[in-house]
């Protein structure tokens, strides 16, 4: 990975880049998110900042060269108490033009080093087709358990997505 690139968790102060991030991810690679441009394109930047988690473990963890932001990856916990011990990644999108530079595959593993400290299992789900998400993902040791056919609709194609698990060492604070 370039080494102008700097990993780190994004803050409230960042809603406007991240928001034009975002967006740019929904209309270019629909087929890779569940969310959708047409749904997310009228937020007010209020209700993205107000949406952005604030409270640790929840987190974006965003990708700077410089003071651009050129990437983005996101981690949740299950909210239920049956289930706090299994996180989700989402939302991992690299700006076109940054990447094959192993951006994608550094914020991947930020979220596994971050889950790692709070979770057991991390999930992620990815497009069947999705060929650079797939490498990325099981080059870091997700391993695929399932597949949710036509998972994603965008228009009159239906996308399969792959429902993939990484086994977490245990964490300090479980
Ligand atoms: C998936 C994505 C995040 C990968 O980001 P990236 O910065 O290009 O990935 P990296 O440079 O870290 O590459 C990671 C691995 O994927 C491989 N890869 C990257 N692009 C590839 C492509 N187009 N085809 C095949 N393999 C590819 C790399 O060779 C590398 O594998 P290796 O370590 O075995 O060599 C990026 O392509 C993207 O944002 N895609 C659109 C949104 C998306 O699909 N998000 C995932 C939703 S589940």
């Amino acid at each position: 990975m370039s080494a102008t690139i700097q990993i780190r968790p994004l803050q409230p102060s960042d809603a406007q880049a991240y928001q034009a991030l975002r967006l740019e991810a929904l209309r270019t690679s629909p087929e890779a998110f569940g969310s959708s441009y047409e749904e997310e394109a009228p937020l007010a930047l209020e209700t993205i900042r107000a949406r952005m988690p604030s409270t640790d473990p929840n987190a974006i963890f965003g990708a700077f060269a410089g003071k651009d932001l050129v990437g983005v990856a996101g981690f949740a916990v299950y909210e239920r108490l049956k289930a706090r011990h299994k996180g989700v990644m989402w939302g991992v999108f690299v700006k076109p033009e940054w990447r094959k530079q192993r951006v994608g595959k550094a914020l991947v593993q930020h979220v596994i080093d971050h889950a790692s400290r709070h979770v057991i299992m991390l999930e992620a789900a990815v497009g069947l087709a999705n060929a650079s998400a797939r490498r990325t993902y099981h080059g870091l040791g997700f391993k695929p358990y399932g597949i949710e056919r036509k998972a994603i609709r965008v228009g009159d194609i239906f996308h399969d997505e792959e429902l993939l698990y990484l086994d977490l060492p245990q964490p300090r604070d479980a």
